[in-house]
């Protein structure tokens, strides 16, 4: 139960049989300037520490140039949205983006347009300039100062939307038109191309993943833990680790802020069901209050533990993760507060035990994001560097 913070999910699948991930956002990813593998560190202190036998981190602090894991997503999208919109299969066989950039020009006058609590919409914008299009981002009324700017400084343009991520979403939506091309990660009926490609974007991360882990000896990981705003992050994992061809059986735990667990509280309630806010968790990335429509049939069949935490387990992860030499935001370190409360908490005593979670555990985290907040980064850990 929600009020218990954890909950094994009884309809969880051994493996969903959907369609078998591709590789093709990895090659387009490899194709793109500045494209380089992410970290994998392996955290055996904090291993140790919590009595397991390792811990992966996946840092996303840095990905083609910006603080978070999103690029992947968007990149993918907007590629593939303006396939579509230009009807053609491809845009054939250019090398640079300079090439993309010409061959997307033909679709002007075309503006990005995004509602985001930070990352996705500045991974949005960030492809609109590299690609010498506009943007609009559309965000909450309570971001902090430090992500707007951020999102500015990619040449945006930025609206402030008088209400939460959830009212800027709906607010985004309605400027789709044949010059304002919505790039959104989350889904709602008769939206659902785009949202597949992020999701699709992502698995880029986890074919990295297995790579790293083959060339260390390591196993595939008994368990990962993915933080959940809207979900797409959680469906490509689900996708990765609950596909035909795994070898072996991973559990995933889904991890969302007390105050905006609209996936655990969608699970408990077998459909879907929102959370309205305002949701004033530190982890701003999870402060959704509904899942997106086609990630949350996936991630009720393939999530079989969730975790709901508060703040402070968000604190807690990003002082652990330093200890570690990671940089990780609030929202980017969620996932491993939501490992932390699963192994400390007397409230998470069923989750744990049915995660069979001993000292042979191999676990998997992705922290999703850098200090995209320096100020309050500095204020819970101390300086970046
Ligand atoms: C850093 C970070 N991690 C995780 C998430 C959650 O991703 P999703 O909304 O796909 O569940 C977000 C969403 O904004 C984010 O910014």
């Amino acid at each position: 139960m929600l009020s218990e913070g954890s909950t094994v999910n009884s309809a969880a699948q051994e493996q969903l049989v959907g369609p078998e991930p591709n590789r093709d956002p990895l090659a387009f990813h490899r194709r793109l300037t500045g494209y380089a593998p992410t970290k994998l560190v392996q955290a055996q202190k904090l291993a140790d520490q919590m009595g397991v036998k390792q811990i992966f981190v996946k840092d996303e602090s840095f990905r083609f140039g910006l603080p978070a894991f999103k690029i992947l997503g968007a990149s993918w999208a907007v590629y593939r949205a303006m396939v579509q919109l230009a009807n053609v299969d491809s845009f054939g066989n250019w090398e640079t983006i300079e090439d993309l950039k010409t061959a997307v020009s033909r679709l002007k006058p075309l503006t990005l347009v995004a509602a985001t609590d930070g990352n996705h919409g500045r991974a949005v914008a960030h492809m609109a300039a590299l690609l010498g299009l506009d943007s609009h981002i559309f965000v909450p009324d309570d971001m902090v100062p430090a992500r707007r700017a951020a999102i500015e400084s990619e040449g945006a343009k930025l609206t402030v939307i008088d209400g939460t991520y959830d009212d800027a979403i709906e607010r985004s939506a309605n400027e789709a038109s044949r010059t304002n091309l919505v790039i959104s990660d989350t889904s709602w009926p008769g939206y659902e191309d785009v949202p597949r490609w992020v999701t699709d974007g992502y698995s880029t991360i986890f074919w990295e993943i297995d790579d790293q882990l083959s060339e260390l000896n390591a196993p595939l990981p008994d368990i990962v833990a993915v933080q959940i705003g809207v979900g797409a992050l959680a469906k490509a994992v689900v996708q990765h680790y609950r596909r035909a061809a795994s070898v072996k059986k991973t559990r995933i735990v889904g991890v969302e802020p007390v105050d905006a667990a609209c996936v655990f509280s969608s699970i408990l309630a077998g459909q879907i069901v929102s959370v309205p806010g305002p949701h004033h968790s530190i982890m701003a990335g999870l402060n959704c209050g509904v899942p997106s429509l086609m990630a949350w049939p996936v991630l009720y069949r393939g999530l079989d533990v969730m975790v709901a935490i508060e703040d402070d387990y968000a604190r807690q992860s990003m002082r652990a993760l330093r200890s570690e030499g990671i940089v990780a935001g609030e929202t980017g370190a969620s996932g491993f507060g939501g490992i932390i409360k699963l192994l400390e908490s007397p409230d998470a005593r069923h989750a744990r035990n049915a995660l069979n979670i001993s000292k042979e555990t191999t676990i998997l985290v992705i922290s999703t994001e850098g200090a995209t907040d320096p100020q309050s980064y500095e204020s819970i850990v101390g300086l970046q560097s």
